[in-house]
């Protein structure tokens, strides 16, 4: 076939590989007998079978809760199926809390053995044919926030991963690939939080403009988002409820990666951000995000105090990434009178919110939408491109990291440390390079 001269090294390396690419030839060649309008129709609904995988990979399995991962060395290479996939060879994993939470109390594992891991950067091996004229190239160097948990095939505790393109952001430069590799999921879930949940709009940052992501929803039939995140992607919709330049934002866990980079844009995007952390160990680093006051998280009490003192009662905003009972600290921070013209206090908690018997019926409670990045191609897209501007023009200053070494068998150890804390305030990221 003349589709072999075109192959690189890679895909001879990796006959898996080789075989995708002739189907996706032999659909080329299907279609080019097409009018236009056939082909334009049959390029939305490309559809490749998938292959049987001839080559295995090493991968870590997750067999039952409360065990460590098990590292086995004959797990199928993934397939790409859909249109807009891509094949990733990993070189890095970076590390995120769930990944030990998960296995431990029993939650994210749609079955058994299941395959782990959130966040990886790596090389594109392979890519589909609608991804190539894209933003992506075999080849590219790309970080992935692998969210869509449910699909072991894009897990990262493996040496080969799916991905979409619209999830997949490039690298500049091979030596960002540790530190990127640690930030996907919490940028993720720092910009649905601050972008989609409270409403910030991007648009107007001068050093690296982001997206509207309110506006890129509201351009999408809403059925298309999946219904258990429908409410949170549109109920808050009104625009007086959106913070504005210089209102304020307070952020509790915020030398957590998803704090400091939460700090970081709600900084860039004109709110002023009350950071609460250990400030002794994280302060000159969230002095360095932008942080315009650093409160100590040891004195609760005084912390709440001083967060209304500062704000002089008035805070409107605010996000905990630690839990319920500082969510419920939080909470007693905000202004909740209803301001003449509608706008209500917010408070978003990213792993728990006030208890309902502490609520207030005045606050709007927000979780985080995190599936809308990966089940809505817009809403990815925005945010991948937005990260790859944001480190390429240094505007984002990536997590400091703690690199393990020891490949997929050092995972379980690196988990260890990250469930001790041994890392504090820096990322753990596993080199399989
Ligand atoms: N809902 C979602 O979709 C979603 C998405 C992303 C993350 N999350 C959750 O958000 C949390 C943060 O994730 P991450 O990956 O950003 O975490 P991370 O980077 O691993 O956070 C570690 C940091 O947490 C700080 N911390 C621990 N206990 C604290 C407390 N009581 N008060 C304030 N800070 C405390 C530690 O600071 P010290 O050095 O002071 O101990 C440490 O610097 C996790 O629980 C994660 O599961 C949820």
């Amino acid at each position: 076939m003349t589709t072999i001269t075109t192959l690189t090294t890679l895909d001879r390396i990796h006959p898996t590989v080789y075989e995708y690419e002739k189907v996706i030839i032999e659909q080329r060649e299907d279609v080019s007998s097409r009018t236009p309008t056939q082909q334009a129709q049959t390029h939305t609904q490309v559809r490749v079978q998938p292959q049987p995988p001839s080559l295995t990979q090493r991968a870590l399995l997750v067999h039952a809760p409360q065990q460590p991962y098990t590292l086995v060395t004959n797990h199928a290479i993934p397939s790409i199926l859909h249109q807009d996939e891509i094949l990733i060879k990993t070189l890095a994993i970076g590390l995120n809390p769930v990944d030990w939470k998960g296995p431990a109390y029993n939650f994210g594992l749609p079955s058994l053995p299941w395959v782990n891991g959130r966040d990886l950067a790596g090389i594109i091996v392979n890519i589909s044919p609608s991804a190539a004229p894209q933003r992506l190239r075999k080849g590219d160097l790309v970080l992935v926030p692998s969210t869509d948990y449910r699909d072991i095939r894009k897990a990262a505790f493996q040496e080969y991963a799916v991905a979409t393109h619209y999830n997949a952001a490039r690298i500049p430069s091979p030596a960002h690939t540790y530190a990127a590799a640690s930030v996907g999921v919490a940028f993720v879930a720092s910009v649905l939080a601050l972008g989609v949940s409270l409403g910030v709009d991007f648009r107007g940052i001068n050093q690296c403009p982001g997206p509207d992501l309110r506006g890129v929803l509201g351009q999408i039939d809403k059925y298309m988002i999946p219904r258990d995140v429908r409410d949170e992607c549109f109920a808050s919709g009104d625009v007086v409820e959106r913070p504005q330049a210089a209102d304020w934002i307070a952020v509790w866990g915020a030398s957590t990666t998803t704090g400091l980079l939460t700090i970081q844009l709600a900084r860039l995007a004109g709110l002023k951000t009350i950071a609460v952390a250990d400030i002794a160990r994280h302060g000159a680093k969230l002095h360095a995000a932008g942080a315009d006051i650093l409160i100590d998280r040891h004195d609760t009490q005084r912390a709440v105090e001083i967060i209304r003192g500062v704000t002089g009662g008035k805070l409107r905003y605010a996000i905990d990434i630690v839990g319920q009972e500082t969510a419920t600290l939080l909470q007693s921070t905000l202004d909740t009178t209803i301001s003449e013209n509608g706008l209500h206090a917010h408070l978003l908690g990213l792993t728990g919110l006030p208890a309902a018997k502490d609520r207030d019926e005045r606050i709007v409670y927000h979780t985080v939408p995190i599936k809308v990045f990966h089940s809505c191609p817009e809403v990815g897209e925005a945010m991948v491109v937005w990260l790859e501007g944001l480190i390429e023009s240094g505007t984002l200053e990536l997590p400091e990291i703690v690199r393990a070494e020891g490949g997929l068998e050092g995972v379980n150890e690196a988990l260890g440390m990250l469930k001790r804390g041994d890392a504090s305030g820096k990322r753990i990221v596993v080199s399989l390079d």
